[in-house]
């Protein structure tokens, strides 16, 4: 008998479901498929530090490939403060190990992005199995080309930018579209590209306004009436990158805009006289049915997960490398960022189709 605890941590997207249908119907699939129990815990960690589970059946997992968020629920429990103890003294990593045990768990199947995983790592090295799949529509996280949730996002996001393009030409303005992504650009740099941005600023290139402006301009030479920016939400200027995390926290408790491309846009309208907007797509780049690729691609990696549950290898993510599915140790993933370089080659090609990156 196998008894397999799951949980889906951090920010939902999509795909998740299509995920963990991949690993249960592999196990399902297998000869040993009478001798797995599921154990569904609610709402991420949190689940397991409360023992709020579910016992699930292969049934629980069926028609559920196009369904966007996650049947478990999620929520954020943040690593920084994983070893304090909860408003009621209660040692977290000791409640989750100790629920691990009473269930007699032989692992785990954690799904997340890069917090999730710090936890998942710290939990490997308490001595519980772990086996995690990697999720986030910010596509940040180390040890695997892609995330599940990231393409899915990138078309919700183009679609977004699409959907501006029309409304800018009309009305000769300026427009700002701002991406999620957390501290990284990979959601606005593919989203920026696909939907045919002129300027895209992401935080790992900290942008000149005055590029900026040179840009806008330069388009109107040339007969272009209109300009769209598709804006990380990180993205951060030059004089700001040069601040220290404290100066930078404190000179944000000042500003009065409510994120950068808000920011942005009142100087640029400063500066060019020209009318700006600014489009926010928020939550909704996380929301709704998986796009085809991140059903075929979360299922290729919960099968894999479910295969190395059935050869009882623990302590790795699967990952995608090179247009394979691998797995990666855990101690590898764990705390580290996956940026966009600004060497890469999407940003050089991206230049010489002309796409200023304000630098
Ligand atoms: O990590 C996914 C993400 O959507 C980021 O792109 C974004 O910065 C963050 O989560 C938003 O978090 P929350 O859902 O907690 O507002």
């Amino acid at each position: 008998m196998k008894r397999i605890g799951m949980l889906t941590s951090g920010g939902d997207c999509q795909a998740l479901n299509a995920a963990m249908r991949g690993v249960v119907k592999t196990l399902d699939n297998s000869n040993n498929r009478e001798n797995v129990e599921i154990y569904g815990f609610l709402d991420g960690y949190r689940g397991l530090i409360y023992g709020k589970f579910q016992m699930l059946t292969g049934r629980d997992f069926s028609g559920i490939l196009t369904k966007g968020g996650t049947i478990l629920g999620t929520s954020r429990t943040p690593f920084k403060t994983i070893k304090d103890p909860d408003e009621n003294g209660l040692n977290k990593v000791e409640a989750m190990k100790q629920n691990y045990h009473k269930l007699q768990l032989d692992c785990l199947v954690i799904l997340g992005g890069n917090g999730t995983h710090k936890t998942a790592n710290l939990l490997r090295q308490e001595g519980l199995n772990v086996v995690t799949l990697p999720k986030t529509i910010d596509n940040d996280l180390w040890g695997t080309d892609m995330t599940f949730g990231f393409q899915s996002a990138v078309d919700i996001a183009t679609d977004a930018i699409d959907y501006i393009h029309t409304t800018a030409a009309s009305h000769a303005r300026v427009f700002i579209v701002e991406v999620m992504g957390h501290k990284v650009g990979w959601l606005t740099l593919n989203a920026g590209m696909a939907g045919g941005a002129d300027i895209i600023l992401i935080p790992e290139i900290p942008y000149d306004i005055n590029k900026v402006v040179e840009k806008i301009e330069e388009r109107n030479r040339r007969g272009s009436r209109f300009t769209i920016i598709a804006v990380a939400e990180g993205a951060i200027s030059k004089e700001d990158a040069k601040l220290s995390k404290k100066e930078y926290k404190k000179k944000q408790e000042k500003n009065p805009y409510p994120s950068v491309s808000y920011e942005l846009a009142a100087a640029i309208q400063k500066k060019t006289g020209k009318e700006v907007r600014v489009t926010v797509p928020g939550h909704m780049q996380r929301g709704g049915s998986p796009c085809p690729y991140d059903r075929v691609f979360a299922s290729r990696l919960g099968a894999e997960a479910g295969k190395l549950i059935m050869d009882g290898q623990y302590g790795f993510m699967v990952g995608y490398r090179n247009r394979e599915v691998v797995r990666v140790p855990l101690e590898d993933v764990a705390g580290k960022l996956k940026e966009v370089s600004p060497d890469a080659s999407i940003v050089q090609e991206a230049k010489l189709l002309g796409i200023s990156f304000g630098n």
